[in-house]
Order: C-alpha cells, then structure tokens, then sequence
C-alpha cells in the first residue's frame, strides 16, 4: 500500500493496482474548495504513467455526500475575472480526469451537486448509493454550472432530461439518476466501493494500452476539434504493432488467459 498525494483536502492509497482518492471536508459536506480541486487534479495526473494503478475509485469522506458543490463560502465573494479563472480552472480539473488512461470510477455516497454532480460526470463511470442525491442547483444562487454540467449533462441523459434538471435545479434521487442514465449502478452504500472494485478488477485484467485508447476514442467524439471515427482507425492500427495485441490474439487462438504487459 502507497500514498500519492499529502494534502489535507484529500487522502489517497494505492492498494491492489487501484488508487483511492477521497475528497476530505466530511465537515463541510466535501464541498470543493479550489485547493481540493487542485489537489485532486495533481493525484490523478500522478498515476498517468504509474504502471502500479489500474484505476481510480473517486469517493468523499462520511456517508453523507459525494461532494456538495463548489465551496460556496469562497466564491461568493469572487469578481468577474476570478469568477471566469475559477470555472476555466475547475474545467482543466475535470479534463484531467475525463483523459485518465486509466478509468476514473465515482463512488457516490451522498450529495452530489453543482461541482460535486460535475465531478462524478468528468469521472468515466459513476456507481450510486442508494441514498445519494445528484442535481444542478446553481440557478438556486443566481448562477449556471461552471464547471462542464451544462455540457457533460447533455451528453449523459441527453438534452431535454439536462435542462429540465438545470433549469428547475431539482434534485433526484439514486433510483431516478438510474433510470436517465447519470449512473450505470445503485447499490447499498455499505456496497458502494465493493462495487467499484468489482469493475476495476475486471479492467485490471484487460491490456493497460487498450483501457487508454478506449477513452482516447470515446473523447474524441466529444471533442470539437477531433473526428472521433479517423481516431478509431488509427488507435485500432496502431496495436497492430504492440506486444500485447500478439500476445491477447496468441492466447484466444492457444485457448489460454492472455498476459498482458501495457
Ligand atoms: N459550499 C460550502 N459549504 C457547504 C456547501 C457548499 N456547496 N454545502 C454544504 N456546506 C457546508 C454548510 O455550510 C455547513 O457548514 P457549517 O456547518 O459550517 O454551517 C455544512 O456543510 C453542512 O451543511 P448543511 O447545509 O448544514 O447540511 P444539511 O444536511 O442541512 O443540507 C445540503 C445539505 C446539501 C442540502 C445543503 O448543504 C446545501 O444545499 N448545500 C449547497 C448545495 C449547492 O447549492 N451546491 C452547488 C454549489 S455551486
């Protein structure tokens, strides 16, 4: 077991080729401050190129909440320019997670709002608990998300289901997140992180280089400037030229588990 990151705003472990990452402000529901955010950016580009981690289970302390939004307290007070910094910021955060070459899992345990239902969507997998509590409540306090929710929202349930929800700033529940398709599972919180190692370990199993171009080309259809199709093709040519792609090819046609070395 290792740690990444020393920061009082998150705890990080490595065990069994996962990282753990927890937002750490139980007291003021995970709220993310802009140092949380910064430190969360640092622990997941740390593990980039960390051979030891597979993939990342992104959770907050206590059984109350996931994270409860942006930290109120410190941005009320923001002008015009710190207001744009901040959500230019938050959005190179979220970036770094949603190109992790390795998949970012949210274990939701509570509230997730504003940035805290932002950062579960930049993660490329989200599994509920039951008591969990998801929405887009900015226009509460006079403003829009300002961290990706209006656009990774859309792209999640789709149009119409995201602006009923950032319009109105309802807030729904576990089972109805479910239904519309903003997490793939609900389970009981005492679950919730069993869950998600359950489709890690899946994933460790897989070829490391093929996890990375999966969410290369799935974010690249996503991405403006990009042709997510031309992408594909050449992801796809390229393992023609890898180890592990003769290695998984051998094993299927020698009837054994592959061995893949990324
Ligand atoms: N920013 C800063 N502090 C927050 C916060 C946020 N987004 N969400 C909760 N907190 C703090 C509260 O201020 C309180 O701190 P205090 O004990 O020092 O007063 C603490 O966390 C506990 O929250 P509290 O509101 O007392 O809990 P609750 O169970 O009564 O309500 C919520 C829970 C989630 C409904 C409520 O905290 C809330 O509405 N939070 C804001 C949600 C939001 O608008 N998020 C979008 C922000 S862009």
């Amino acid at each position: 077991m290792s740690t990444i990151a020393m920061s009082d705003n998150i705890t990080t472990r490595i065990e069994n080729g996962i990282l753990y990452l927890t937002i750490n402000r139980e007291t003021k529901l995970n709220a993310l401050n802009i140092q949380t955010l910064k430190d969360i950016k640092e622990a997941i580009i740390a593990i980039y190129e960390n051979k030891e981690v597979q993939g990342v289970i992104l959770t907050g302390a206590g059984a109350k909440a996931f994270a409860a939004g942006a930290d109120i307290a410190e941005f009320a007070n923001f002008n015009v320019e710190e207001g744009t910094r901040m959500s230019a910021d938050g959005h190179g955060v979220l970036n770094a997670i949603e190109k992790c070459p390795k998949p970012v899992i949210a274990a939701v345990n509570g509230f997730s709002l504003g940035g805290g239902c932002e950062l579960a969507m930049a993660c490329h997998i989200r599994v509920a608990a039951e008591n969990a509590k998801f929405g887009q409540p900015e226009v509460n306090l006079g403003l829009v998300p300002g961290y990706a929710g209006t656009q990774r929202l859309a792209q999640l349930v789709g149009r119409g289901r995201a602006l009923e929800l950032l319009v109105t700033g309802d807030v729904i529940n576990a089972a109805e997140a479910h239904r519309i398709g903003l997490v793939n599972h609900v389970v009981p919180q005492d679950q919730l992180i069993a869950k998600c190692e359950e489709i890690l370990n899946k994933v460790k199993s897989k070829a490391p280089l093929a996890i990375a171009s999966v969410v290369r080309c799935v974010n690249a259809h996503y991405d403006k400037k990009m042709d997510g199709n031309n992408v594909e093709i050449n992801e796809f040519g390229n393992f023609f030229g890898t180890e592990d792609f003769k290695e998984g090819t051998q094993a299927f046609l020698e009837k054994r588990t592959a061995n893949f070395k990324g």
